[in-house]
């Protein structure tokens, strides 16, 4: 029995969780593996009713649970940061989840916004550190609001934390058995301390993966060859502010957020699954965003639960819905509802 916490979020959250949860009631009666869920009201709705956003007590639910399927979370009327540092970035933290999974993978029959590239051409995973570097929340103000001010915001990168992820990033690149090659993005040329550190433990570790081919690269470069070259990538390591940003580009020549799905992932702990976009307010309740990306996202926390084949069961069914049943997967675009996207892979996940 897989007992999952749901968080359905903001704005699109609860459209989108409740087509994956649909799908997901679908590949469990197929497959006939047992699940439990429990729906947590957290964001910024819940905020703003009740000044909370992340009580201890829920904090400590979550331990007790196989996994977390989060929908978004983000509300215009609530300041930037308060929700993230409270709510997501909290999770994340308090959970351990230190690494974030993102698969860039174009499907058969996406419209990919780069010319001439093909689904063999973009099918890589970025392995993004996702507890430490400029997330950590560490700096501060020295004479704020006056024009001597001084703003400091701190990056951290412990040799534990860097050394995780790099061999989490190893083990999976031996372990997807593709070109087996892995490359670490960074900015070694002028962060000299924190992407020192990184280069040092990457070149230690990579003794040890002797079938692993490795390569370095800057992050502005890595940027250009994602555009550029995107067959060149396997699996691509790296920390967590440039995983942030390199993730946005790979949704972006993946077919867009409507398909890009992460993990938050600890691999000895409890892990939270999400689609990688945010709370669209703008599409919310209008029944047009995607949900696919949700829908993947279940399939990955499928595949982390260790039901493979149902997780291979819904890739298969968003495949062939993109392939055959939509018009593209941008919100409003589809040539569909949200309800109805989820209605049809539901309704593949029963035939394929
Ligand atoms: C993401 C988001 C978050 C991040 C924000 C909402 C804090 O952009 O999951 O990529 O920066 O990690
Ligand atoms: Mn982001």
């Amino acid at each position: 029995m897989h007992k999952i916490a749901v968080i359905p979020g903001d704005g699109i959250g609860p459209e989108v969780v409740r087509e994956g949860l649909k799908v997901l009631e679908a590949v469990g009666n197929k497959r006939g593996f047992k699940y439990k869920l429990k729906h947590y009201d957290l964001g910024g709705s819940h905020y703003l009713k009740t000044g909370e956003t992340l009580p201890d007590n829920t904090l400590e639910e979550f331990k007790g649970y196989n996994a977390i399927y989060m929908g978004a979370v983000g509300h215009p009327e609530v300041a930037p940061g308060i929700l993230e540092r409270g709510l997501l970035l909290k999770i994340r933290f308090e959970l351990d989840q230190y690494i974030n999974l993102r698969p860039v993978r174009l499907y058969p029959g996406v419209d990919c916004p780069l010319k001439d590239k093909k689904p063999e051409d973009i099918d890589f995973i970025v392995v993004r550190e996702n507890t430490e570097g400029l997330y950590v929340g560490s700096g501060g103000f020295l004479r704020k609001g006056t024009p001597q001010e001084v703003a400091v915001q701190e990056s951290f990168n412990t040799r534990m934390g860097v050394e995780r992820c790099v061999r989490y990033a190893f083990e999976l690149t031996k372990k997807r058995g593709r070109a087996k090659k892995l490359l670490l993005c960074g900015k070694t040329n002028v962060l000299n301390y924190a992407h020192d550190l990184w280069m040092r433990v990457f070149e230690e570790v990579a003794g040890e993966y002797p079938d692993v081919t490795t390569e370095y690269a800057h992050v502005d470069a890595t940027c250009m060859w994602m555009v550029k070259n995107p067959e060149r990538f396997d699996v691509i390591v790296t920390d967590n502010m440039f995983g942030d940003i390199i993730t946005d580009l790979g949704a972006m020549i993946q077919g867009g957020l409507g398909i890009a799905a992460g993990g938050n992932i600890n691999p000895e702990g409890v892990s939270m699954f999400e689609p990688i976009g945010g709370s669209a307010p703008k599409y919310a309740g209008k029944n047009v965003a995607n949900p696919l990306a949700a829908i993947c996202a279940c399939a990955m926390m499928l595949n982390h639960l260790g039901e493979v084949e149902s997780a291979d069961n819904v890739e298969n069914a968003v495949k062939k819905v993109i392939s055959t049943r939509l018009k593209g997967l941008e919100a409003g675009r589809m040539g569909a509802t949200t309800q109805e996207v989820g209605d049809m892979v539901a309704e593949e996940v029963e035939k394929v």
